[in-house]
């Protein structure tokens, strides 16, 4: 049986930090920067076992994302991961069960950037995919981020305008 657990990345010793880099390095195969790594931490954990085998892992972190005039506190996913030869057994639905109750109770909304792979997972979580446009706060003003048109979103204690602009706070790495 798979075995659920969340914590903080100060309560991960190194070695299950160290598995947790190792698995998402894997299934991105490779794609996943020093930049991604640093995204998914100082924030709540979720990862799933099997015994001793770390098998899927995924974060939430907090940001802020700017709409309609509103900086909102987003508690925002990242380093969503199950091992290749353990996907559609449900371990990825685990993870984000944790994750949304943690964005329930201490997030304005949940937010994050979906691979290509994953949109109808998110989709099937009840999370709303981003209709109109998205920028970051640069250090340069607003700019607009018309490459990352992934996006969802997770309304908790707001509501939303689907079809409005979302500013992500900003950041090194990807932006979203
Ligand atoms: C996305 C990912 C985390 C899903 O993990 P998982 O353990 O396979 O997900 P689950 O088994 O909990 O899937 C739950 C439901 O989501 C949907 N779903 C999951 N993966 C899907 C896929 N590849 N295509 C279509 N629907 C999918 C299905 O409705 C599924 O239910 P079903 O199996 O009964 O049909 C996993 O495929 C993965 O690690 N992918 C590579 C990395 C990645 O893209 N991560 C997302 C980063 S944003």
């Amino acid at each position: 049986m798979p075995d659920v657990r969340t914590a903080h990345t100060a309560d991960l010793d190194a070695h299950t930090l160290h598995a947790a880099r190792t698995l998402l390095e894997d299934v991105f195969l490779g794609d996943f920067s020093e930049h991604d790594w640093e995204h998914a931490r100082g924030g709540i954990h979720a990862l799933v076992w099997e015994d001793t085998e770390l098998v899927g892992h995924a974060s939430v972190i907090q940001r802020r994302l700017i709409h309609e005039g509103r900086a909102f506190r987003a508690g925002y996913v990242e380093g969503v991961g199950v091992r290749a030869d353990r996907r559609r057994h449900g371990y990825g639905g685990m993870l984000m069960a944790e994750l949304e109750r943690v964005i329930r109770g201490a997030y304005d909304l949940g937010a994050l950037g979906s691979t290509e792979e994953a949109l109808d997972f998110y989709a099937s979580r009840g999370w709303k995919r981003w209709e109109g446009t998205t920028s970051a706060l640069t250090p340069a003003g607003i700019i607009r981020t018309p490459d990352d048109d992934a996006i969802f979103v997770l309304p908790n204690s707001v509501s939303l305008n689907l079809a409005g602009e979302l500013t992500c706070d900003w950041r090194d790495g990807e932006v979203w």
